[in-house]
């Protein structure tokens, strides 16, 4: 059996020392001493500041949505469901705009026909999607030509920078998913990484009831705090997170090479670093594509057909400024297993599959 997945599991004996300081400081959670050690270690290690650990990826493009005033956003409609659910959830009107059929990413040429169209909406959300930076630069020419902010999902680009810089510094704030599943993780949790301390100091105001520094109650808030049960988790598994992300590329490479010509790969930002989080594939036969998913499944290697359906045809009572694209890669994409725990030769059986098969 080659599984999709296979959360890293953190090594108890650290584990454990972390916890014990827990029980013994009796601080579970409220921003304790792990929580800032985890945020210190995470902020030097990706690069970045004004990070804060929140306690789910969904929770935090919410959150960060609440703190820089959005009521309205133009998204994604290529991406996990939270990107969109989340901002319908905290009653963002929400409009959906086409991706690129390269990266599958927002495309900024249809983004500014969208916004040329309509331009009452307050910002752009954008993922990264599998950890493929987006057209940053494009995407912040055509939200500064139309006065936007913008938000990026980045649960997938843990650790991922462009050229010299963390993909988290663009745009006004990036989100984090640290789910089990993701290539760091603190069984649930996440982040979010914003460009000003000012929007970061109203964010930790507001993941803490809207409690302010000095205990008067400022504007409504939520509780989304990463507890320290869960820092520990983080920090143990922060220690050998670049021989996993190592690894992971080295899997992710060798099914490029192998698939290359086979199946239809999404294009790689070109100044990009890799993190080897997930292996997409685009299959445009819808038999073939069967035909696949049924040998795969009939020697116990499991895949997913992971994005679809396109959220503009999930959530269609939204506006949307046409999703061709989208909704032709949701056809067709199938991603392949890929974890911390398979070796080389795993990859190869599947690519062998795969190669006998189409
Ligand atoms: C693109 C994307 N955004 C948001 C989320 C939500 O994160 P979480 O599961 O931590 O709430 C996920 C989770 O898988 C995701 O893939």
């Amino acid at each position: 059996m080659i599984a999709l997945n296979k959360p890293l599991a953190p090594d108890l004996t650290k584990l454990t020392v972390y916890l014990a300081q827990v029980n013994e400081s009796g601080w579970y959670t409220n921003f304790g001493p792990l929580h800032q050690q985890l945020t210190e270690r995470l902020e030097a290690y990706l690069g970045v500041q004004n990070l804060l650990l929140v306690s789910n990826g969904t929770l935090a493009i919410q959150v960060a949505c609440k703190a820089l005033n959005i009521n309205s956003a133009i998204t994604t409609p290529f991406s996990f469901v939270a990107t969109t659910s989340s901002l319908l959830w905290q009653g963002i009107d929400t409009a959906f705009s086409d991706i690129n059929m390269d990266s599958y990413n927002l495309c900024p040429i249809a983004l500014d026909e969208a916004l040329q169209q309509n331009n009452n909406y307050d910002a752009v959300v954008a993922t990264h999607v599998y950890g493929n930076p987006c057209d940053v630069n494009g995407i912040a020419d055509v939200a500064n030509k139309h006065n936007k902010k913008i938000i990026y999902d980045a649960a997938h680009a843990f650790g991922i920078n462009v050229g010299e810089q963390s993909v988290l510094n663009f745009g006004d704030a990036s989100t984090l998913s640290f789910h089990a599943t993701k290539v760091f993780h603190t069984v649930e949790g996440g982040a979010i990484v914003f460009k000003h301390k000012t929007d970061f100091d109203k964010a930790k105001q507001l993941i803490n009831f809207g409690i302010q520094t000095d205990g008067v109650l400022g504007e409504p808030g939520i509780n989304a705090k990463l507890n320290e049960y869960q820092c520990a988790v983080g920090l143990t598994l922060l220690d050998d997170i670049e021989s996993v992300i190592k690894h992971r590329t080295v899997l992710f490479n060798t099914y490029t090479d192998e698939l290359k010509g086979v199946v239809e790969l999404p294009k790689w930002h070109p100044q990009a670093s890799l993190n080897g989080a997930y292996m997409p594939i685009y299959i445009a036969c819808e038999k073939k594509q069967k035909d696949l998913m049924q040998a795969l499944a009939k020697n116990n290697i499991e895949c997913r057909r992971y994005f679809t359906p396109s959220l503009d045809l999930a959530y269609s009572q939204q506006k949307s400024f046409g999703c061709a694209n989208s909704q032709k890669i949701a056809g067709g994409v199938i991603c392949l297993p890929l974890h911390n725990f398979m070796s080389v030769d795993d990859v190869l059986v599947v690519t062998y599959l795969i190669k006998e098969t189409l």
